[in-house]
């Protein structure tokens, strides 16, 4: 390779457009380094297709943009995929800097007072050993609802592709209204935690759907913490370097829709380009 690692980007991928509410907080975060954002659009959703499929495709990418951008970190900016194969990506690059998503439930603990929270994430990441392993070591400090929401990373896609925020409309109403009674009264749930990267698009909707009064809790911003210090620790911060453009918008799927979603919810102008893996 020859030139220093320090100057590689940092690698991001998600089922979709969801995990720009990551690389938002990454680059507020991160101000000098690059990153390859790579939105598996045409795989998604990754919710509700069962953990072989989540599995074998995060392996596929994260090896893809080690050998293609050679990566100096990677940034699992999925629930569902972190969930489900974090443990096997940390084995098979041991020496890569690798950062994962979960929901916010200790952070929903601390910032609870009726101690009821609910937690909206994918049917996959709301099975998964790991995020119920998480969920018992915390169950006496507080009632969690968890409700799986089928459908909405979907929708979330398409409403950036078309425009059009019915389907996204209805499926909030649906979930908040059957998660149970929002508000800061005792019995009430006070705290929202959103646990699939794709809802802090959503979350105007939801807040109002919810009330104002309720926390809405999203993991962009720790996540970033945690990566730089991962790379401070791996000598591998850029503190000063002009990053430029330095973004690469790649996806499986629609170019257009990943431009666009960039765009919106980024300002970010740079092209989006279409892959086949
Ligand atoms: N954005 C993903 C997550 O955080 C998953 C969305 C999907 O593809 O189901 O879980």
């Amino acid at each position: 390779m020859g030139s220093d690692p320090i100057f590689s980007p940092i690698g991001v991928f998600d089922s979709g457009v969801g995990g720009l509410s990551i690389l938002r907080a990454l680059r507020a975060e991160l101000p000098y380094e690059r990153f390859v954002y790579l939105a598996d659009s045409g795989h998604a959703p990754y919710g509700e297709r069962g953990d072989a499929h989540v599995v074998a495709r995060s392996r596929l990418l994260s090896a893809w943009l080690r050998q293609h951008h050679q990566i100096k970190a990677l940034v699992v900016a999925c629930n569902t995929a972190t969930a489900a194969a974090i443990h096997l990506l940390r084995a098979e690059h041991p020496a890569l800097p690798i950062v994962g998503v979960e929901p916010a439930i200790k952070p929903a603990i601390a910032q609870s007072k009726t101690k009821r929270i609910a937690v909206l994430a994918t049917r996959g990441t709301l099975a998964s050993e790991k995020f119920n392993t998480l969920l018992a070591s915390l169950a006496n400090q507080a009632t969690f609802v968890c409700q799986p929401c089928d459908g909405l990373a979907d929708a979330i896609e398409q409403g950036t592709q078309t425009g059009d925020a019915t389907e996204i409309e209805a499926l909030c109403a649906h979930y908040t209204r059957v998660t149970g009674q929002f508000g800061i009264k005792e019995g009430e749930i006070d705290t929202l935690v959103l646990g699939c990267t794709h809802y802090p698009f959503a979350s105007a909707l939801l807040q109002t759907l919810v009330g104002q009064s309720v926390i809405l809790l999203e993991t962009g911003a720790p996540v970033a913490r945690q990566t730089r210090q991962l790379l401070g620790d791996a000598g591998l911060l850029s503190v000063s370097a002009p990053r430029g453009s330095g973004i690469d918008l790649l996806t499986t799927g629609s170019a257009d829709t990943l431009q666009a979603a960039a765009q919106r919810w980024l300002a970010l102008e740079a092209p989006a380009q279409n892959l086949s893996i």
